[in-house]
C-alpha cells in the first residue's frame, strides 16, 4: 500500500516507551479513535495479559496475531501495540500494510526507569529486570526499525513533543 493511502497511525516500541499515553493524546488532538492491541486481546479473550501468559507466551502471541489480522481493514485509528507484536513476521507485514508505523525508540535506562515499579508486564516480573530489558531490546530493535516508517528517540521528549513530531511526519507522508 502506498503511504498516501494510510489512514491509521500505528505506534510500536518496547514496553514503557510511551505508546499508550502518546496514542491517547494523538487521538484526542487528531479526533481519531484510539485502540490498544493489549486491551483488544483482554476483551476478546476474557483473560488478563497475565492469565494468558500463565497459560503460555505462545498462547498470548496467538491472540496477538488474531488481533493484528483483525485491524487490517480498519481506518482512521490510532493503534497502540504490545511491545512484542513485531516478533512475528506476519504481524510485521500486516502492520506495515495497515498504517503509518511509528517506532517510539527508548534507551534501556529510560525503559528501566519507567517500568521498574510496574508489575503488570509478565516479561518484566523478574529480578534481573535491566538485563532482560537490554537483551530483548537488542533482539527487537532491528525489527522495530524494519517495520516502521518513522522513528522518534523519545528519551528526552514530552508526550506533546512526540505527538507534534508524529503529526508532522504523518502529514509529510500523505502530501
Ligand atoms: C509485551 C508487551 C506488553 C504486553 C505483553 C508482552 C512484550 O505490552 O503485550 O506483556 O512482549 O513486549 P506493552 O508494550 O504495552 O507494555
Amino acid at each position: 500500500m502506498n503511504l498516501k493511502n494510510k489512514t491509521n497511525i500505528i505506534l510500536i516500541g518496547f514496553m514503557g516507551s510511551g505508546k499508550s499515553a502518546v496514542s491517547k493524546y494523538l487521538a484526542k488532538i487528531s479526533q481519531k479513535k484510539c485502540v490498544d492491541t493489549d486491551a483488544m486481546i483482554v476483551e476478546s479473550s476474557g483473560k488478563t495479559i497475565k492469565e494468558l501468559f500463565d497459560i503460555s507466551e505462545d498462547y498470548f502471541r496467538s491472540w496477538e496475531r488474531n488481533i493484528c489480522s483483525s485491524l487490517k481493514n480498519k481506518h482512521d485509528l490510532i493503534i497502540a501495540t504490545g511491545g512484542g507484536i513485531i516478533l512475528n513476521k506476519q504481524n510485521r507485514l500486516l502492520l506495515n500494510e495497515t498504517g503509518f508505523v511509528v517506532y517510539l525508540k527508548a534507551s534501556v535506562d529510560c525503559i528501566y526507569t519507567r517500568t521498574k515499579n510496574s508489575t503488570h508486564r509478565p516479561l518484566l516480573n523478574v529480578p534481573n529486570k535491566k538485563e532482560v530489558i537490554s537483551t530483548n531490546l537488542d533482539q527487537r530493535d532491528s525489527l522495530y526499525n524494519t517495520t516502521s516508517d518513522f522513528t522518534i528517540d523519545v528519551d528526552n521528549l514530552t508526550i506533546s513533543q512526540i505527538v507534534d513530531k508524529i503529526k508532522l511526519a504523518y502529514e509529510n507522508s500523505t502530501t
